[in-house]
C-alpha cells in the first residue's frame, strides 16, 4: 500500500519546486494523494492510538489578574501550576478585541491568497531576516511539513510585506496587542515562580516580538502527513490563535492531547527560555500540528522572546543546592544558531544546553 503512494506521487512530485510552498503544490493540479516529499516515515505520523483522551489543556481567565488581590494570587497560581504541568494554557477575558482578532485572520488569509510571485518577495532563506516567507518547519528534515509561512518581526520595529495593503495597519494593531498581553502574562510568571513581577522582563531586555502566520492548505492523506512536526518554540511565550478548524495537539503525560479551538481564546506555550529561566521547573510545551482533508486551516502565532543579544540562564533565586543550574547559559543569537545548525526533532535544541552531571 505506501509503495503504491509513493510510486504515484513521484510522478505528481516531478519537477516541483517545494520551497515555492504547499498552496502552491495544490494550485498546481488536482491532487488526491500526498507527493513523497511530504510523506513521513511510519513511526513518525500521526495515529490515533497515541491521543490522550479525556484531559484538556487548562483554559483560565486572566480578567482576575487585574481583579482584587485574592484573585489576582490565585489567577497567578493557576498559570503557574499549568506553566509546570503542561507548559501550555487557554487564556480567555484577555482583552484583546474579537473584531481585531477576526480582522487579523482575515488579512492572514489574505497573505497567503496572494500569487506565489509575490509572496516568494520575501522568500529568503535566512532565518533571522526581518520579513520572511517560507514553507515546511525544518529544511534540513528529510520530509517537508504540509505548511507554509510567513514570518515578520513586530517589536521593536515593525517589518512587514508591503501587500496586502492593509495588512500593516492590522499587524501593527494586533501585535502591539499580543505583546502587551505577553508583559502581563510574564509578569505573571514571575511571580509565581516567586521572582520580581519584572524579572523575566528584564533579562529578555528590550525583547523580539515576532509574528508567525501558519497556513495549513487542505491536504488529501492527512494521515501520511504533518502540517508542524513536534517541537517546541526557542523563545519566552508563545500566544497562538487558531482558527475554528483545529488541528493543534501538545505531548502530555507521553501523550498527545488536542487542543480544541474556542473562539477569541488564546493557546499560551511557554517556549524554551522560558524553561531555562524557571531552572526547568516550568517545561515548554512540545507540540505539533496536523491537517486534515476538507479545509485549509490558519493559525497565528506571537512569540514574545529575548533580546537577541540577551543572556539568558537559570535564575539565581532558582537555584540551589537541591535544585542544581539545569542549562548554561547562552546569548539567545547562540541559541538560534545551535537550534539551526541541528535536525530538530521534539526538544532537541534545548537539549543541547542541559548540564549533564559529568559536567
Ligand atoms: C508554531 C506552531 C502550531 C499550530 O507556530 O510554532 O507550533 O497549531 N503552530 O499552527
Ligand atoms: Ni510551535
Amino acid at each position: 500500500m505506501a509503495t503504491v503512494v509513493l510510486e504515484s506521487s513521484k510522478n505528481l512530485d516531478c519537477g516541483h519546486d517545494h520551497m515555492k510552498g504547499v498552496k502552491d503544490l495544490m494550485d498546481a493540479g488536482v491532487m488526491d494523494s500526498v507527493p513523497a516529499k511530504y510523506v513521513f516515515p511510519q513511526d513518525r505520523r500521526p495515529s490515533a492510538a497515541e491521543i490522550l483522551q479525556g484531559e484538556s489543556v487548562p483554559i483560565i481567565d486572566i480578567s482576575s489578574l487585574d481583579g482584587s488581590q485574592q484573585e489576582r494570587l490565585q489567577t497567578i497560581q493557576s498559570i503557574g501550576e499549568a506553566c509546570a504541568e503542561w507548559g501550555i494554557f487557554r487564556v480567555i477575558n484577555h482583552g484583546i478585541e474579537a473584531s481585531l482578532i477576526a480582522s487579523m485572520l482575515d488579512v492572514a488569509h489574505q497573505f497567503f491568497l496572494l500569487s506565489t510571485e509575490e509572496k516568494m518577495k520575501y522568500g529568503s532563506r535566512e532565518v533571522l531576516d526581518p520579513v520572511k516567507y517560507g514553507t515546511s518547519f525544518d529544511p534540513k528534515d528529510q520530509v517537508f511539513s504540509w505548511r507554509d509561512y510567513l514570518r515578520h518581526f513586530c517589536h521593536p520595529v515593525l517589518q512587514t510585506p508591503d501587500n496586502p495593503p492593509n495588512y500593516r495597519d492590522t499587524a501593527g494593531q494586533y501585535f502591539k496587542e499580543t505583546r502587551k498581553l505577553g508583559l502581563k502574562l510574564m509578569v505573571a510568571i514571575s511571580e509565581s515562580l516567586g521572582l520580581q513581577p519584572t524579572y523575566i522582563e528584564t533579562v529578555f531586555g528590550e525583547g523580539l516580538h515576532a509574528g508567525v502566520l501558519n497556513f495549513y492548505p487542505r491536504c488529501p492523506e492527512p494521515e501520511l502527513t504533518l502540517g508542524f512536526a513536534p517541537h517546541s518554540d526557542p523563545g519566552g511565550l508563545a500566544i497562538l490563535l487558531q482558527d475554528e478548524v483545529g488541528g493543534l495537539q501538545v505531548h502530555h503525560k507521553g501523550h498527545w492531547v488536542a487542543v480544541q479551538p474556542v473562539p477569541n481564546t488564546f493557546v499560551v506555550h511557554v517556549c524554551d527560555q522560558l524553561e531555562i529561566v524557571s531552572n526547568g521547573r516550568y517545561k515548554s510545551a512540545e507540540h505539533r500540528a496536523l491537517v486534515n482533508a476538507e479545509r485549509t486551516r490558519i493559525s497565528i502565532a506571537a512569540a514574545e522572546g529575548p533580546a537577541l543579544d540577551a543572556l539568558i540562564f537559570p535564575a539565581p533565586q532558582l537555584v540551589d543546592e537541591i535544585h542544581p543550574p539545569m542549562y548554561k547559559s547562552m546569548l539567545y543569537r547562540e541559541f538560534h544558531k545551535v537550534r539551526h545548525s541541528i535536525q530538530l526533532k521534539g526538544k532537541n535544541a534545548l537539549e543541547q544546553l542541559k548540564i549533564t552531571k559529568q559536567e
